[in-house]
């Protein structure tokens, strides 16, 4: 890994064995892009690579000079309205009401590691042999404005990391109306876009479309990242697979309103820019003061999907999550919500973990409904203190009698949410987000706190810590789960209203900074409704996140296919419910609902007492296989082999860091009768290894199982004689691959 910057023809190269990215400065002091690819030789002059033909309907920049328009350039950090017309990274609008920008080249720094983002979560590293940043400084004469912009090369892996930087050194104030954290000009346009989109409970979904002249765009504007739209976008050659070809993953470490977009030009170059949403957004900055973006990460991969995913996977369980939870396997938990929603005591709680102990579960986590007047989801939220007419010795009694019983005990917080029967609305009416003189909506009868506010976060802050301090607590669900509407902040002055969604999130941040430090040994699990905030962003506090409330086998195929293409297994919240499912009223085999939950955290979303003997027997089996194998499962390398979004099958597969133990999902949603012999080819084993599949007793060389295959056939691939049924509807299987001599 290395950044290299030629004197002479002003040009950076960025590089490690994967990647190069070069940039030079341009003649009017602007940043110009002219490679980003598989990594090449560095040389001096790579000049060559601006084509600057006259064309047509272009304007110019130079008097008597038709070659000079950036409109036909490449560039890093593009302006619009002098001479280039695409869309821009950055728009500031100044006093006199001009929003012209001259960013130019001043100076430059390399060094070793990475720099935090103050306030914001980002990639980090532990030595300066991880990574390079180059830092180049630009300065707009005119309002005074310098813009630093980030570039970290890691030394494994072709990641690039990127965000900029605006300080005011003028003397008047200026509106920043839109400041991407990355944008990059390509110079074609011969792309397949993928994005994970969806709704609540089928979040994550894959989604392809062609790139074609225009723009194509994903965003939110709900003051979440969403359900609707993951802040990932992936750019792949029509040739790439999961296996092979070439794939760039772009990765926003951001909770709030964003947009990723692509915009083809008229000459098929593609401008990719990710960054906060410039819709609602109007920073004021004023002179002295600075903003900073959030991150953005791009990952390169000539290995197909799966190579930048595991980049992805590996980047953001090292290097984005932090803390005592980052390396280590994740506690298998019974959660109580599917079990009692609302309706629960103290006793029937302690019932239900007793049962789960017996059957080896290691935490019991009490969902929504244990504090203030939260008997329905019309009041309580606000006043995080326990309801003593469920809860007669409080949360710390309760905490005790779980501890008691040789668990852990978690517990459920929507920290930024309020109901109007609550007392803390009561005695803070004006701590909502709410519009002066309009109506102030709902989401689910609750109002969202205005946490673009220090005083309201360290109000909540101050009554989750008492909690957690009185308390043996050793794990939070951090719920959020409405979207934000009328955002108006009573603290600031109108022409700051447009802060406020990015205020929150900083808000938002802060509180998981104050909490996390504090009590660094509690396992956080971020939620918004399912997975309406499973973003980069929070991973950085809260090492998972509950990934979907749709806790079906079946929908999960998909909700955990679509996650993996950016998020480590050990962060994605999956959990063995109850048949029938409660979002979709589908009956799924017991051990199908554990198979797909084994890739995840693992835990149960239901009562075990009210499971049949048989049933135990076969969760006690799961849980002991689980705390086998789960350092593999959340931790090894993972490869997704056949989609859900594809065809009848899906399966994936992770392998151990030494290659000597491989587990197979495999899974099958609707049965078949005649069916045709199946085998599926595996990757990531050592070809010279010989693995013994435990299921079947059977002994195969790694190559022979990646390049023949895994023989998945049943009894489907044959006659079904008389009224005997050989296998089932959603029926799965895993697959234990071990090393002979490892037997
Ligand atoms: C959200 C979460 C659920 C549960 C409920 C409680 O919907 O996603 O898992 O915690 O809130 O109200």
């Amino acid at each position: 890994m290395n950044i290299v910057y030629h004197q002479r023809t002003k040009t950076f190269h960025l590089y490690n064995d994967t990647l190069s990215y070069i940039m030079c400065v341009l003649e009017n002091g602007h940043l110009g892009q002219l490679y980003c690819g598989r990594a090449i030789h560095d040389k001096e002059d790579f000049s060559y690579l601006l084509e600057k033909m006259p064309r047509p309907m272009s304007s110019y920049l130079y008097e008597g000079d038709r070659t000079f328009s950036l409109e036909n350039i490449k560039q890093e950090y593009p302006v619009y309205g002098s001479t280039d017309y695409r869309h821009p990274a950055v728009e500031i609008l100044q006093e006199n009401g001009s929003r012209i920008m001259d960013f130019q080249y001043e100076s430059h720094t390399i060094t070793g590691g990475k720099p935090a983002l103050a306030g914001l979560p980002a990639t980090y590293t532990e030595s300066d042999e991880e990574a390079a940043t180059l830092q180049v400084t630009l300065r707009d004469k005119v309002t005074g404005i310098r813009l630093e912009l980030l570039y970290t090369v890691f030394a494994e892996g072709g990641i690039l990391a990127r965000s900029a930087r605006f300080v005011n050194e003028g003397t008047a104030p200026v509106h920043i109306l839109n400041a991407m954290s990355l944008s990059l000009d390509l110079p074609d346009k011969d792309y397949v876009w993928m994005q994970l989109s969806g709704a609540w409970a089928r979040e994550r979904h894959v989604k392809n479309r062609p790139l074609e002249q225009g723009i194509l765009a994903i965003d939110s504007m709900r003051g979440h990242s969403s359900h609707h739209h993951n802040p990932f976008m992936v750019l792949k050659r029509p040739s790439a697979t999961e296996d092979s070809g070439t794939v760039l993953g772009f990765s926003l470490i951001y909770s709030g309103n964003f947009r990723i977009q692509a915009e083809v030009d008229t000459y098929d170059v593609t401008r990719i820019t990710a960054g906060i949403n410039p819709s609602c957004f109007d920073w004021k900055l004023e002179a002295g003061e600075s903003f900073q973006t959030p991150e953005a990460v791009m990952v390169y991969s000539e290995e197909g999907l799966n190579g930048m995913s595991q980049t992805f996977h590996h980047l953001y369980q090292k290097r984005l999550a932090r803390g005592y939870w980052r390396d280590r396997p994740r506690p298998i938990l019974n959660n109580n919500w599917e079990a009692t929603y609302f309706d629960f005591t103290e006793d029937r709680l302690v019932e239900i973990a007793s049962k789960a102990k017996e059957c080896g579960v290691e935490l019991f986590v009490l969902d929504d409904g244990w504090f203030g007047a939260r008997c329905s989801d019309r009041a309580g939220l606000g006043d995080w203190v326990a309801n003593r007419d469920r809860l007669p010795q409080g949360i710390s009694g309760l905490a005790e009698r779980i501890e008691a019983l040789g668990m852990k005990f978690g517990l459920w917080f929507e920290p930024e949410m309020v109901n109007k029967d609550s007392d803390l609305f009561r005695a803070h009416p004006d701590w909502i987000l709410q519009t002066p003189d309009r109506s102030v909506s709902h989401g689910r009868y609750q109002y969202v706190l205005d946490f673009s506010r220090p005083e309201v976060v360290d109000g909540i802050y101050q009554m989750m810590a008492k909690i957690l301090s009185e308390s043996k607590i050793s794990y939070i669900k951090w719920d959020m789960n409405r979207s934000i509407t009328e955002c108006y902040s009573a603290a600031l002055p109108g022409d700051r209203q447009g802060e406020v969604f990015h205020r929150y999130i900083l808000g938002l941040y802060d509180l998981y900074e104050r909490l996390t430090s504090a009590f660094p040994h509690i396992l956080f699990e971020s939620c918004a409704s399912g997975g309406a905030r499973f973003d980069p962003g929070l991973l950085y506090y809260a090492p998972q996140g509950w990934a979907s409330d749709d806790s079906d086998a079946v929908e999960r195929l998909k909700i955990q296919y679509g996650t993996s293409m950016c998020y480590p297994i050990s962060c994605i919240g999956s959990h063995v419910s109850v048949a029938p499912n409660h979002q979709v009223f589908r009956n799924t085999p017991l051990h199908t609902r554990a198979n797909v939950a084994y890739f995840g955290t693992f835990g149960y979303e239901l009562d075990l007492n009210k499971l049949t003997d048989e049933e135990i027997a076969q969760v006690k089996e799961q849980i002991q296989f689980m705390k086998e194998y789960r350092k593999i499962l959340q931790f090894g390398t993972f490869y997704r082999l056949k989609s859900p979004f594809e065809g009848n099958e899906t399966v994936w597969m992770t392998v151990s860091e030494d290659k000597k133990t491989a587990l197979v999902g495999w899974y099958r949603v609707l049965n078949g009768v005649n069916m045709p012999y199946t085998r599926v080819r595996l990757q990531g084993l050592d070809p010279d290894l010989v693995y013994e599949n435990v299921l079947s007793g059977t002994r195969h060389y790694g190559d022979e199982l990646m390049h023949v295959g895994l023989i998945t056939s049943d009894a489907t691939s044959g006659e079904v004689v008389g009224d005997a049924k050989p296998s089932m509807d959603f029926d799965s299987r895993i697959y234990v691959l071990k090393a002979a001599d490892e037997q």
